[in-house]
């Protein structure tokens, strides 16, 4: 099975996904997107409000946040890819529940196996947490105040990645001084 085929099966599973109550509130899943070839893959918490309406990732507020920084990295939606644990958005943007995160679990696996990054950027505390424990690097999890910025090395099956956990661009929505550890963290993952 291609790429293409593995991401559009997916693409329908989620359009007809009824593995948590989250299906009911919704109005578009939000399977995610970018490059099937993309060496880095972001991954965000759940859809907002402007995702859930468009079904696209990252498309509100903090999605403008995301785009700056990377282009402030010369990198283009095109060229990575960019999804969230939840692809349903859950009501008023409540926390995930755990059972919400463990019954969508795996459809980011599937994501994760078909693209096959090289790195994966984790954007704040749900996305650093599920993907820290995937990779066995529940030792080093902390809060992302204590942890972005730095790239843990995993060896897999499909070879050595590096995940590297980073804030929620969401935060620079409600405090502007956010913006500048977000860019330096940026910069750091345009070298590593
Ligand atoms: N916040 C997220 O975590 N994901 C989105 O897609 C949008 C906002
Ligand atoms: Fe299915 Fe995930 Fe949506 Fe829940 S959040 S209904 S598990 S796609």
């Amino acid at each position: 099975m291609s790429r293409d085929e593995a991401i559009a099966g997916l693409r329908q599973a989620v359009a007809n996904c009824r593995r948590c109550d989250l299906w009911k509130t919704r109005n578009s899943p939000v399977l995610g997107e970018g490059s099937l070839h993309a060496k880095i893959l972001f991954v965000g918490e759940a859809p907002g409000f402007n995702e859930d309406r468009q079904g696209r990732p990252f498309v509100g507020k903090a999605g403008t946040i995301f785009d700056q920084l990377l282009n402030s990295i010369n990198l283009k939606r095109q060229d990575i890819y960019i999804t969230n644990v939840l692809k349903c958005r859950p009501p008023q943007n409540r926390n995930p529940f755990p059972s919400e995160i463990k019954a969508c679990s795996l459809y980011l696996h599937s994501q994760i196996e078909t693209i096959k990054p090289e790195k994966i950027c984790c954007l704040g505390n749900f996305a650093a947490s599920f993907i820290m424990k995937k990779f066995g690097l529940q030792d080093k999890l902390a809060g992302i105040s204590l942890i972005h910025g730095k790239a843990f090395a995993v060896s897999t099956l499909a070879g050595q990645i590096e995940i590297i956990p980073l804030y929620h661009p969401a935060v620079a929505t409600y405090d502007a001084g956010m913006l500048e550890p977000l860019k330096k963290d940026f910069f750091i993952l345009e070298k590593t």
